[in-house]
């Protein structure tokens, strides 16, 4: 199950991933917004970042404007690592090294077509399991 949620800067950006998930069948979860009025990222981010933490969802996907207060505040939660991604290089590379359980993307920043590749990256990149990897993300808690 994939958490998904967003604040009104990511509404438009996560409708169409919605579109992408419901082509792959691969199920979700969305935990809003559900329109374009404003609204405040935090909630969002806590909803979305709680039920991975719960095991609800196995990942969540956030989107506001730019990703960025989304992802700080997702990011703020223990156990939580939301990477901000515009690219499938980075998408990739912080499933492998950084064991990534959220991707932050921002809907001003990044058009359709490349997010859904960079959510298809995230979710089908599995963990290296590297050593080196397990021992930073351990480092990351303590
Ligand atoms: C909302 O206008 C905007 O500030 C928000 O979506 C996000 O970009 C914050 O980081």
């Amino acid at each position: 199950m994939i958490g998904i949620g967003c604040d009104h800067g990511g509404y438009a950006l996560k409708q169409e991933i919605i579109k992408y998930l419901e082509e792959k069948k691969v199920p979700y979860k969305d935990f809003g917004c559900d329109s374009e009025q404003s609204v405040d990222y935090p909630v969002y981010a806590k909803k979305v970042a709680n039920a991975v933490l719960d095991g609800t969802c196995e990942k969540g996907i956030l989107i506001c404007g730019t990703g960025i207060g989304i992802s700080i505040t997702a990011n703020k939660i223990k156990g939580i690592r939301c990477a901000l991604c515009h690219d499938c290089f980075s998408a990739q590379a912080t499933r492998e090294h950084n064991d990534a359980n959220i991707l932050a993307m921002g809907g001003r920043i990044v058009g359709p077509g490349l997010a859904v590749k960079i959510v298809d990256t995230f979710l089908n990149t599995a963990f290296s399991n590297d050593e080196r990897h397990i021992r930073r993300i351990n480092m990351i808690e303590e």
